[in-house]
């Protein structure tokens, strides 16, 4: 993978739900700067290796978070280390009020507040408003603003730009863009366009197991692998 020390490293990651193996063996290492792509086709197991990571679901194998270990530890140990979350569904305070969805997610002492506000005007125009009467688009800025309010050292992001309008896809990317600048992303995200625009570099999940690492676009550029692996064309994503 690309030079520089990486921020994660995960080895033979196996998770399991209810008994019922999800994620196989899952191998590979997470820069520490930039965005990292997983991708793979529906089912494969990318949203169960970001749980796996954090200890939500019942896991095996060895994570390591900036060279120490983090798979013996309890899901809120390994989010005060410093590893965001932005979940598939949002799962926004619907009944509270953007600002007090922000403040409960608050964790330190300097929260960066005005690094959300430069991010997201728009939610601070909206910070009265009921985060369930806001729109797809604002809410998953709200769940990526819960993750950006604390100095993480890593943010898990899945699928935040799934049901939302093209242009409002283009404006999730762009806050996603700025905030790699000051946190390392592992991003998993099925709209190729999106995945081109940001990742630097890319893993494909197939069956529970990593089958390809690479640069994203040397990915993206391969029609036979997009084809095979993702089951689109890549020119969908050009
Ligand atoms: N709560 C659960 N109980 C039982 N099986 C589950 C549960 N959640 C996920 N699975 C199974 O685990 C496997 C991996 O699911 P996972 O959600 O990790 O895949 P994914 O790659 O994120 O899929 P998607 O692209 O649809 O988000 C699937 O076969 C799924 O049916
Ligand atoms: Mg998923």
């Amino acid at each position: 993978m690309s030079a520089g020390e990486a921020i994660l490293r995960v080895q033979g990651l196996r998770c399991t739900i209810a008994g019922q193996q999800v994620v196989e063996d899952v191998s590979f290492e997470v820069p520490a700067t930039g965005i990292t792509a997983v991708l793979g086709r529906n089912g494969v197991g990318k949203t169960s290796t970001l749980r796996g990571i954090l200890g939500l679901i019942h896991r095996r194998g060895t994570v390591t978070l900036a060279g120490e270990r983090i798979d013996g530890l309890p899901t809120h140990r390994i989010v005060r280390r410093g590893v965001g979350y932005v979940p598939e569904d949002r799962e926004v305070f619907a009944k509270l009020s953007v600002a007090e969805n922000l403040a409960l997610a608050e964790r330190q002492k300097n929260p960066r507040r005005e690094l959300v506000a430069e991010l997201f005007p728009d939610l601070v125009a909206r910070r009265d408003q009921a985060a369930g009467t806001l729109s797809g688009g604002q809410q998953q800025m709200v769940s990526v603003a819960r993750a950006l309010i604390n100095d993480n050292r890593l943010l898990l992001v899945d699928e935040p730009t799934k049901g939302l309008a093209p242009k409002i896809v283009t404006e999730v990317a762009a806050a996603l863009e700025l905030a790699s600048q000051t946190v390392p992303i592992l991003l998993v995200e099925q709209n190729l366009e999106v995945v081109r625009r940001l990742a630097d570099d890319a893993i494909v999940i197939a069956g529970g197991r990593v089958v390809h690492v690479g640069k994203a676009r040397d990915i993206l550029d391969d029609d036979d692998l997009t084809r095979r692996l993702l089951g689109v064309h890549a020119e969908a994503a050009a």
